[in-house]
């Protein structure tokens, strides 16, 4: 049987700094059609796959359906009015609308509410202009569809993004927002582009030494196999709290926990963890003041139980005591890449090192 499903474009964010990370897991989770356009943090591209298969991409922070690409207005004043106005003239085209209608996306009779985005902001227009696109948006393809500014089924987007591109949207996604996230655990988004990072395979052993809630561990099985999956926190609470989050279920049975110093890991033999991927303290809450002595110790103990040619991926805000901390070991340890990006509001990175063959 043919394969008679339609190209269509999507438009998904990620954490901005890591777009060429995700263009990567994309390229392995769907094939695109033509080469997607990287923009900070948000990526455009065309495929075959379905909405239902963007939806599951969770390495994305949000997917949307692209309805039409919007020429940019010239007068940056009243540009979200301006193309507001533009979007209630379009037809959105029926391509779309079956894709959403034939995947159960987009039911008769649902409900729906207009989100505009400047530039990464919430913004409003003009009462009269969102009058108009509302009626267009519930005219489409004689669904009925009705605006609903607080409960509604889904959200239409017109999005303007700096570089002067613009955006008209159906959002597929909708993720836990970081208010949402316990206090102190990675975004899961994160923790799978560093998960990525370390090059899974089925023989690894794999540790997170100052794991948490788990959100990399946890992160990893989305991977494929793996001899060892190690949950290892110097907490004890932090320990019992993700067993007992865990207690029965399958990942119990995937993953080992224990309590332990990352400093002192002596639970490990020499050379026995193939990867390490990890977010260690930052020192801005805990009362830490010598945070390149901290890594320096992390380091030495990484040094000894990692296996040659093994991968550390490290987050951290603490860059320039990172930094003097890995130069310590720039025998052991090649830097391979580094990512700048933002986790709540605050400049970190991302490096990559791997375990030299020669030590
Ligand atoms: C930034 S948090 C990790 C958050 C984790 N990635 C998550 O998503 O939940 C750092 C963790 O390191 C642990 N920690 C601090 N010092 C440690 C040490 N010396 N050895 C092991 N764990 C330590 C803390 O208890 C905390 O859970």
């Amino acid at each position: 049987m043919t394969d008679k499903r339609q190209t269509l474009t999507y438009v998904s964010m990620c954490v901005a700094g890591l777009q060429e990370v995700a263009e990567e897991m994309l390229r392995q989770s769907v094939t695109l059609s033509g080469s997607p356009t990287l923009m900070d943090g948000l990526l455009v591209y065309s495929t075959t796959a379905s909405p239902d298969q963007i939806r599951r991409l969770d390495f994305f922070s949000n997917s949307f359906l692209l309805l039409r690409s919007l020429t940019p207005v010239s007068q940056p004043q009243d540009r979200m009015d301006e193309l507001a106005e533009l979007a209630a003239h379009l037809p959105i085209e029926a391509k779309e609308i079956s894709a959403l209608t034939q995947s159960g996306h987009l039911k008769q009779g649902q409900t729906f509410r207009i989100v505009l985005s400047d530039e990464n902001h919430l913004v409003s227009a003009r009462p009269d202009t969102m009058r108009r696109l509302e009626a267009a948006v519930s005219q489409t393809a004689g669904l009925n569809l009705r605006a609903d500014a607080h409960r509604p089924d889904h959200e239409i987007w017109l999005l303007r993004r700096r570089e002067g591109t613009a955006y008209y949207l159906f959002r597929l996604t909708r993720r836990t927002t970081s208010r949402q996230l316990t206090a102190g655990s990675l975004r899961p988004e994160i923790a799978l582009m560093m998960c990525h990072l370390s090059q899974p395979r089925p023989d690894d052993i794999f540790l997170d030494p100052f794991a948490g809630y788990g959100t990399i561990p946890l992160a990893r099985l989305n991977f494929g196999p793996s001899q060892l999956v190690f949950f290892a926190d110097i907490d004890e609470a932090m320990v019992r709290g993700f067993r007992q989050n865990h207690r029965g279920a399958a990942i119990r049975r995937q993953i080992i926990t224990k309590q332990m110093d990352a400093l002192q890991p002596d639970f490990f033999e020499d050379g026995f963890v193939s990867t390490i991927v990890t977010d260690p303290p930052w020192g801005y809450y805990e009362s830490m003041n010598q945070m390149d002595e901290f890594y320096r110790q992390m380091l030495n103990g990484f040094r000894r139980i990692m296996r040659r040619g093994g991968r550390l991926v490290l987050l951290t805000a603490r860059k320039d005591e990172f930094l003097a901390a890995a130069e310590t070991f720039s025998l052991q340890f090649e830097q391979l890449r580094t990512y700048h990006i933002l986790v709540s509001g605050k400049k970190a990175a991302i490096y990559v090192l791997q375990k030299k063959e020669s030590v």
